[in-house]
């Protein structure tokens, strides 16, 4: 049985009495409220649209990143009036195009809440025994409180011996081996930032990890291990997928939270995606037609599930709200 009906958001849609809309028969009936003009496909993109406008959250991670960095603005003020002054050092060798844009927006974050903030850019053929000197010198200074060594790093120098030169108090990208290490067993540390801002969304966006079952696909050292403690940590049952996981499909299907960080342009279309679903995409790509994109079809998946994050303007700007916010934690106590 097929009947017209208006939906919730007030507009003119067809559906069964099971709640299955139908297409054919309601291009021939509509007509009045939108502008399909009878072409089957413009009527589908309108339905699913109307169901997006009406089922799904889209998680808006430049808004709550702004929340958070105004609440830290203004905690970097109280402390100032302590005599307590945060400055991040941020050290970028090379000229990697998308390492100046994130290293030009962890500045200005520093700027915007009112923290300082110093600048080493150094040439690609700097040493690694340069390097680790600088880290030394910011090491011992007590007016820096933050060290981040932006990767990637050129090929003659090697990540981990850096990283693991950084003193782990000064260590606001979580990366070093004890603050991994503290994270894994409990303890009080520095956590990578691109994870901890989707807890935060997620909490923020008052979605609860309490016994989920969580899937996070992808296994690097900077998402998705840590995601994986946090949700833990969280009381999540969770599920680390990678790129050798047999049957894909099926585990990211289980998932009540799936995160995405894979990094392939639109790789998770709606076949990997259980309906209700929260979906996080970490991925930053560019597509054929150099848009920015995620690892996530946005269109494709976003009206089967309950809340899902945007690219760019969904976990993006968090990680940097996150950084500054480990910045101010080395003050705090
Ligand atoms: N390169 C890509 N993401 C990051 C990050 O969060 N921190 C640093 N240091 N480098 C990165």
């Amino acid at each position: 049985k097929r009947s017209i009906c208006i939906s919730t958001s007030g507009l003119r849609g067809c559906f069964d009495r099971n709640g299955h809309d139908h297409a054919g028969t309601a291009q021939k009936a509509c007509g009045l409220q939108h502008r399909c003009r009878g072409k089957r496909k413009d009527h589908r993109a309108f339905l699913k649209a109307e169901r997006m406008a009406v089922m799904t959250k889209i998680i808006d991670g430049k808004a709550i990143s702004m929340q958070i960095k105004e609440e830290i603005k203004k905690e970097a003020a109280s402390l100032k009036e302590q005599g307590k002054n945060v400055t991040l050092a941020v050290i970028q060798v090379g000229d990697n195009p998308a390492s100046c844009v994130y290293v030009r927006n962890k500045k200005k974050g520093c700027e915007y809440i009112g923290i300082g903030s110093l600048s080493y850019e150094l040439k690609e053929e700097t040493t690694q025994e340069e390097l680790l000197s600088l880290i030394r010198e910011l090491n011992a200074r007590e007016d820096v409180n933050g060290i981040l060594v932006q990767l990637p790093l050129p090929a003659h120098i090697d990540e981990d011996t850096v990283i693991r030169e950084i003193d782990p108090k000064k260590d606001v990208d979580g990366f070093h081996p004890q603050s991994v290490g503290a994270l894994c067993i409990g303890q009080p540390g520095f956590v990578s930032c691109t994870p901890a801002g989707i807890i935060e969304l997620l909490k923020r966006s008052g979605v609860s990890l309490e016994g989920k079952e969580c899937v996070i696909l992808g296994r690097s050292n900077i998402v998705g291990k840590p995601m994986a403690l946090l949700m833990l940590r969280e009381n999540a049952t969770v599920t680390i997928a990678h790129s050798r996981t047999k049957n894909l499909a099926e585990v990211t299907k289980r998932a009540d939270i799936l995160i995405v960080a894979i990094g392939k342009p639109k790789m998770i279309t709606r076949e990997y995606v259980k309906e209700g679903a929260v979906v996080i995409d970490v991925g930053i790509n560019r597509d054929q037609n150099n848009k920015l994109c995620g690892d996530v079809d946005f269109d494709d998946v976003a009206p089967l599930c309950s809340a899902i994050t945007p690219v760019p303007g969904g976990v993006g700007p968090m990680t940097i709200a996150m950084l500054l916010n480990n910045c101010m934690e080395s003050v705090r106590k």
